[in-house]
């Protein structure tokens, strides 16, 4: 038996290892329990770090390719090293892991390599390589185990990762493919699909819905589709795929409209299934010990991360609400303060979203579709990147800034932004909101100019006069 803790996280990916360090920070003694030989979980080794070095080093391949010339920057057509990328992709995944290790270390955090388990409320095991079970005792045990690929309901795919792959696959394939088809027009299709095709593949989006993105702003994903279908990406929407197999040439996609209608095949060489991720509860021995589960697998927890039985608790992707690393990170700081004794909180309204393509699209709070159909009246303003000096300068005038404030209180209730950066803009939106503040206040700060925030300056005085710049 190992010493006692006051808390045991199992998993340490960005809600385990957060919650194991906020907890440590604020004085409780902790151990971490993970089975990958490093830590930082899907989003560090195999999901958000790994493609966005992906991401980055393509968008900058496309650019070199396409974009430099017009800025006055002549080079001869750039030449793929995929091997070199890659291996700038593991440096950083490396460099991210070795972080956690480090602050595992700075704060005194016991860890744990092996499967974790709970026995039940005050007791974990973890077992090992050799298949030794270790028991560890803990005042608080939390369950941050994470998701996992869910494959297409319904459908047999036969994941290889190397012909039919997963993201996991899609982040490390030797050659680039000459005709990638994605199933799913979601996050991580988007992401990868648009990596692929900038580094030269053919891509075709396979899609269920009408609209990719679905669940973001009906206008903004409109415009997304139509600048990635500039940038060389086919779409077919309201396609369910029904058949993922391999032939002798890579693989088969078939799909039949959802409206009805003949089923038709695509040809690939490499297939992205990217249909959503499940909850990952195998082998936690979570029954046994009498956590409930809800209705979609996911562990039951309260307002105060508590599952079914006191003293053990859960986080992040294995529980309610979307499936992001920073949901994660934020419910992982409230669930160690509320264990040591303080007053933890998510405001679960304030989530933003990004999907980190080129160009990026961010939102925060409610969608016009959203609000819509709770009858709330609302008030628009849009700017769009083509009227601003920055971006003109930057050739970067694709997309607009979109701000939904109240009819009648003017408090903003949503932000959503497709254009050049994005994912950094949409944050002064996101700590408007926090503060409950409203249109007019957004569209009187003070924004340095030229900027890209502009943008959404003046898409905020939009709502309730006239921007300055259209
Ligand atoms: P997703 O839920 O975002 O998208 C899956 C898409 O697949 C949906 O649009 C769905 O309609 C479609 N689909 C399902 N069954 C289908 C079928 N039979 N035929 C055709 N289309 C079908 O899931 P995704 O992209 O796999 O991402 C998983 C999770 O990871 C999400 O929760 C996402 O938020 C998260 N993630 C977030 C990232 C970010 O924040 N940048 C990056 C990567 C992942």
């Amino acid at each position: 038996m190992a010493k006692a803790y006051d808390v045991v996280v199992i998993g340490s990916g960005p809600g385990g290892y957060v919650c194991a360090v906020k907890a440590a920070q604020l004085g409780l003694t902790v151990a971490v329990i993970e089975k990958r030989t490093t830590f930082g979980g899907t989003c560090l080794n195999i999901g958000c770090i790994p493609s966005k070095a992906l991401l980055h080093a393509s968008e900058v391949f496309a650019e070199a390719g396409h974009k430099f010339d017009a800025l006055g920057v002549e080079i001869a057509a750039p030449k793929l090293n995929l091997e070199k990328m890659m291996a700038h992709k593991d440096a950083t995944v490396k460099s991210n892991v070795d972080g956690v290790q480090f602050l595992f270390k700075k704060n005194k955090i016991d860890t744990f390599n092996g499967t974790g388990k709970v026995i039940g409320a005050g007791k974990a095991a973890v077992t090992g390589e050799d298949g030794k079970e270790t028991e560890i005792e803990a005042k608080n045990i939390v369950i941050a185990t994470g998701s996992d690929v869910a494959g297409i309901p319904g459908v047999d795919v036969a994941f290889d990762e190397t012909v039919i792959v997963s993201s996991t696959g899609a982040i490390a394939l030797p050659k680039v493919p000459e005709h990638l088809v994605v199933v799913g027009g979601g996050v991580i299709g988007l992401e990868l699909g648009s990596v692929w095709a900038r580094l030269g593949a053919k891509v075709t989006v396979v899609e269920f819905l009408d609209t990719i993105l679905g669940g973001m702003d009906g206008e903004v994903a409109k415009q997304f589709q139509r600048m990635l279908a500039k940038q060389g990406m086919t779409f077919k929407l309201g396609a369910k795929v029904t058949g993922v197999a391999k032939d002798k040439k890579g693989a088969k996609v078939i799909f039949e409209p959802v409206k009805g209608g003949a089923a038709e095949t695509l040809e690939a060489d490499v297939v992205l299934v990217a249909t959503g991720r499940k909850p990952y509860t195998e082998g936690l021995g979570l029954e046994k010990a009498g956590v409930v589960l809800d209705e979609r697998g996911r562990v039951e927890i309260n307002s105060h991360f508590q599952t079914s039985i006191p003293g053990i608790y859960a986080l992040g992707d294995v529980v309610r609400g979307p499936m992001l690393a920073h949901k994660a990170e934020d419910e992982g700081v409230a669930l160690a303060e509320i264990l040591a004794g303080q007053a933890g909180h998510v405001n679960y309204d304030v989530i933003p979203g990004v999907v980190y393509t080129s160009p990026e699209v961010a939102s925060v709070g409610k969608t016009e579709e959203e609000l819509k159909k709770a009858g709330v009246a609302y008030k628009v303003g849009k700017f769009p990147f083509s009227a601003n000096g920055r971006a003109r300068a930057m050739l970067a005038t694709d997309g607009f800034a979109k701000v939904l404030a109240d009819a009648e209180s003017d408090r903003v209730l949503g932000v959503h932004i497709v254009g050049f950066g994005a994912g950094e803009l949409i944050h002064e939106a996101a700590v408007l909101m926090e503060f409950g503040g409203s249109s007019e206040d957004l569209g009187r700060t003070c924004h340095a100019h030229p900027t890209m925030s502009e943008t959404v300056k003046e898409a905020a005085l939009a709502t309730f006069g006239k921007p300055i710049h259209i």
